[in-house]
């Protein structure tokens, strides 16, 4: 019952959620995703890229990729995979992605799949829940991130 309340929610009231998450807690226990602003950036679209189109290319979109994906990934993906990207052993440490057309795949999959295990959903899936520049602005994030700290 909580994915199509979830899908539901993340396609048809994407814009009201918008607006009523301007400073305020939403009611919603079951929702799983923040709404995020991805104001500047060209619509991409429903096909989805096979690749990152924010990481090459204009500088200004670059900057504003990896500021919208850093507050997309601390409200809606740092609870389980750690503060900039790393790991408290939960989930997976983000930060060795491989920063790669291969690595852009695997998100991709992953993201808008999530992980489901034995009949239990230990990742959700995104698809539904945030927009695909979202997402892309999170792998960019992601990107940005030094390996060795
Ligand atoms: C409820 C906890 C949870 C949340 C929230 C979550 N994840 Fe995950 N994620 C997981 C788990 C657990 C795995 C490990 C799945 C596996 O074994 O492949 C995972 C795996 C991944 C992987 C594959 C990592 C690898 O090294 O193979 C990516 C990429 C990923 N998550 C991205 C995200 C992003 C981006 C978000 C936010 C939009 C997010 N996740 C939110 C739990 C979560």
């Amino acid at each position: 019952m909580r994915l199509p309340m979830r899908t539901i929610l993340g396609s048809i009231f994407a814009v009201a959620l918008i607006m009523a998450a301007a400073g305020k807690l939403l009611a919603h226990g079951d929702v799983q995703s923040q709404p995020v602003d991805t104001t500047g950036l060209d619509p991409l679209g429903k096909e989805w890229r096979a690749e990152n189109p924010y990481r090459e290319g204009d500088k200004k979109i670059l900057v504003l990729a990896i500021e919208i994906g850093s507050g997309a990934y601390n409200q809606n993906c740092a609870r389980c995979h750690g503060l900039q990207g790393k790991s408290g052993g939960l989930a997976p440490d983000l930060r060795f992605l491989e920063e790669d057309a291969g690595g852009d795949e695997w998100y991709v999959e992953r993201v808008r799949n999530g992980f489901h295990q034995n009949g239990v959903t230990k990742m959700p899936p995104y698809q539904d829940l945030l927009s695909q520049e979202a997402l892309w602005c999170i792998r960019t994030y992601l990107d940005s991130l030094p390996e060795d700290d």
